[in-house]
C-alpha cells in the first residue's frame, strides 16, 4: 500500500512543486513507484512533468468533480516508475464545486485513490498554495506532510496556519496523519542569515527538520521549462544532489 504525502505551506513559492517533482522522481530512481497528484490549478508540477498542456482531459479536475476514476486519470511520464494525475486550470472551479457538496466533501480525493494505492510504493500531491477545499482534500488523503520551508527572514510567519489546520485535519478527519518532514530549501550555507533562520526553524520542528538542506540552485528553476525534473534535466548539478540526497534520508526515515 502506497504512502501518501501532501506537500503543503500555505506560503507561495517556497518550494513545495519543486520538492515533490524532484524528491519523486529520485525515490523512482531508487525502485520506489511513485505517484505524483497535481492538486494546485496552476499545474506547475504536471509540466515539471512533461505535461504543458492544462486543458487536460481526465484530469484531477474530472476525478474530483466528473466521476472519473483514479484509474482513468493516470499517466505515465517519460520517467520510469515515476507517474502523474495532471492538473487542469479549470481545476480552480473544483473548489466551488466542492464547497457545493453537502456530505463528504473534505474526502472526496481520499475515497478516489483508494483503490490504487495498492499500485504504488507512494503517491505525493502536491498542495496549492492555499489552505481551501483543494488543500484540505489533499490532507484528508494523507498519512504524512511534509512542509518546505524558504529560508529567509521570516520563514517561520504563517506556519501557524497550516500547523493549525493540520491540527483540524487529525482532529475531524485524519487521526493518524503526522508531519513527515520539513524541507529548508534555497538555503545558502554562506550566509549568517540561513544559518539563524534554521535555528529559528530546528527550534520549532526539531527532529522533523530533513538533515539535507536545498540550495538554491538555478538547474533546479530551469529544469521545469524543459518539462523534466532536475534528475534527468542536470544530474549532476548542486540542485540535483541535494534532491537525491533527500529522497534518501527521506527513504531511511520513513522505512525504518
Ligand atoms: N532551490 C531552489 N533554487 C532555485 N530556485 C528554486 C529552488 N526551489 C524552487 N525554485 C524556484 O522558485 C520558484 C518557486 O518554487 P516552487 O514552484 O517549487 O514553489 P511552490 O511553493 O510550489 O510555489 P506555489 O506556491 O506557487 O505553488 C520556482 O520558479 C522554482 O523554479
Ligand atoms: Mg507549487
Amino acid at each position: 500500500m502506497a504512502r501518501v504525502t501532501a506537500f503543503s505551506n500555505q506560503k507561495g513559492g517556497v518550494g513545495k512543486t519543486t520538492t515533490c517533482v524532484n524528491m519523486a522522481a529520485f525515490l523512482a530512481e531508487r525502485g520506489k513507484k511513485v505517484l505524483v497528484i497535481d492538486m494546485d490549478p496552476q499545474g506547475n508540477a504536471s509540466s515539471a512533468l512533461g505535461f504543458f498542456e492544462h486543458k487536460n482531459k481526465n484530469s484531477v479536475y474530472d476525478l474530483l468533480t466528473g466521476g472519473k476514476t483514479a484509474g482513468e486519470t493516470v499517466r505515465p511520464t517519460e520517467k520510469e516508475n515515476l507517474l502523474l494525475i495532471p492538473s487542469s486550470e479549470d481545476l480552480a472551479g473544483a473548489e466551488l464545486e466542492l464547497a457545493q457538496v453537502m456530505i463528504g466533501r473534505e474526502r472526496v480525493l481520499d475515497e478516489k485513490i483508494e483503490e490504487i494505492k495498492k499500485d504504488y510504493d507512494h503517491v505525493f500531491i502536491d498542495c496549492p498554495p492555499s489552505l481551501g477545499l483543494l488543500t484540505v482534500n489533499s490532507l484528508a488523503a494523507a498519512d504524512g506532510v511534509i512542509i518546505p520551508i524558504q529560508c529567509e527572514y521570516f520563514a517561520l510567519e504563517g506556519l501557524s496556519q497550516i500547523m493549525n489546520t493540520i491540527k483540524l485535519v487529525k482532529k475531524f478527519l485524519r487521526p493518524d496523519i503526522e508531519v513527515e518532514g520539513v524541507v529548508v530549501t534555497m538555503y545558502d550555507g554562506r550566509s549568517k542569515l540561513s544559518k539563524g533562520v534554521i535555528a529559528e526553524i530546528e527550534k520549532v520542528f526539531g527532529d522533523k527538520v530533513f538533515a539535507t538542506r536545498i540550495p538554491r540552485n538555478i538547474r533546479l528553476a530551469e529544469a521545469p521549462s524543459y518539462g523534466k525534473t532536475v534528475a534527468d534535466y542536470d544530474p549532476k548539478c548542486a540542485g540535483a544532489a541535494a534532491y537525491r540526497a533527500l529522497a534518501a534520508e527521506y527513504q531511511e526515515k520513513t522505512e525504518k
